[in-house]
């Protein structure tokens, strides 16, 4: 009855109508081009654009998700939090609920196998100020599925429904689902688990069509995505090898998906972002420099100098690679042992970067951030 509900007010709210969906995927040659600007919802949450950037680990820390939200993504999400560590109060994992008033609409995803602890961590996310809670049922990685979380749920759809509908029934945010194809390659159990999801009380499903077993090899097969747009009547958000404008028109137009989700082709590279939105072409040098240090300093103000220090090595490559700068640069600033210095190369390689860079932080919105009761260490990121 709840599900059915659900499902009635979801129906209440199409961005596009049923007629105009069925000709999209009839392929109609005169509406292959989808508004990306268009709102739509995901329950009572307005999103305003259709592009959606990607949870993922290891990434998708704050400074992320704002930069993600200033390029034209209409949703940001965190990256996958443990319910057991937010249940335990671990300092680290109650980091991730740090929000800012910059970054919403915003989807804080969780993980974990438990119903009640998973609707436990869902109330928390609620607290601090997230828009919608996303459910992990896509990842593949070994140490999570074998506690019965991520991918592995779509293997036990009664398991994966009852999580669904305690996170639901426990907030009043809407609830979304991320999930894989299934766990074999091949597999279509998405087909099979997507529409007893929403029945249990998904306000929207996103598929990244790989199985579990092909981790990102291969190529997403968005024809699944089709298929499951078909077969539900809330919104889906279409994930894997989105990487330029044309896949995204063509990805919107052929499956009847209400978005895209853009993960790896924004790593270090957020004017993928707004090339995909029709805005703006190739950065220039000192424009990648600018964001790369804005990006810098907002890691280290977030997870403090010691631990931003090693996880921003990656990100040298991603900005500056792409032609960007000559492949010996990153080496050197990947070596190098302070911030300090990474930003004095960074201005000596590129010095009309400190004009633009200040610019940038001038732009920026302050403050607004919302502050947990949680030990002062988290906020300090030390
Ligand atoms: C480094 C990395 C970390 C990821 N972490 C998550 C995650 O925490 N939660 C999740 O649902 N998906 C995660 N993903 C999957 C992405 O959200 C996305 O579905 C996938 O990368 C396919 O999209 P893409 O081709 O645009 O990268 C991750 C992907 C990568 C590359």
């Amino acid at each position: 009855m709840r599900g059915a509900m659900r499902l009635a007010k979801a129906r209440m709210v199409p961005s596009l109508s049923a007629d105009v969906k069925r000709r999209i995927r009839g392929y109609d040659s005169a509406l292959m081009q989808v508004d990306l600007h268009e709102s739509w919802r995901i329950g009572g949450v307005e999103i305003p654009s259709r592009l959606v950037l990607a949870p993922m680990a290891g990434v998708s820390v704050q400074a992320f998700r704002r930069q993600g939200r200033r390029f034209g993504a209409g949703l940001v999400c965190s990256e996958m939090v443990s319910c057991a560590g937010l249940s335990h109060q671990n300092e680290r994992t109650l980091g991730y609920l740090r929000i800012a008033a910059d970054e919403h609409p915003l989807a804080v995803q969780i993980f974990g196998a438990e119903p009640p602890v998973m609707a436990e961590a869902a109330r928390m996310v609620e607290d601090a100020g997230a828009d919608i809670v996303d459910i992990n049922f896509g990842c593949p990685v070994r140490k999570v599925t074998k506690t019965g979380a991520g991918a592995h749920c779509l293997e036990e759809p009664a398991r994966a429904s009852a999580i669904v509908d305690a996170v639901a029934n426990a907030i009043s945010l809407p609830v979304s689902v991320k999930m894989r194809r299934g766990l074999a390659n091949g597999s279509r159990t998405c087909l099979d688990v997507g529409p007893q999801l929403v029945e249990a009380g998904a306000a929207s499903l996103t598929l990244h069509p790989r199985s579990a077993k092909q981790m990102y090899t291969g190529e997403a097969d968005h024809t699944l995505t089709a298929e499951l747009a078909e077969l539900v009547d809330v919104p889906v958000i279409a994930s894997g090898d989105i990487t330029s404008r044309a896949k995204a028109q063509t990805v919107l137009a052929t499956t009847g998906a209400e978005a895209v989700m853009v993960g790896r082709a924004a790593q270090g590279n957020p004017w993928a972002l707004s090339q995909i939105m029709g805005e703006g072409g190739e950065p220039s040098r000192e424009e990648v420099v600018a964001e790369l240090m804005l990006f810098i300093r907002e890691t280290v103000r977030e997870l403090g100098e010691h631990r931003a220090t090693g996880f921003l090595k990656k990100f040298y490559g991603w900005y500056l690679g792409r032609g960007r700068f000559p492949r010996p640069f990153k080496q050197e600033l990947v070596q190098l042992e302070t911030l300090d210095e990474v930003e004095q190369r960074l201005f000596a390689a590129a010095p009309g970067a400190r004009f633009v860079l200040e610019r940038l932080e001038d732009e920026l919105p302050q403050g607004g951030e919302v502050l947990l009761d949680l030990p002062i260490s988290i906020y300090g990121g030390g």
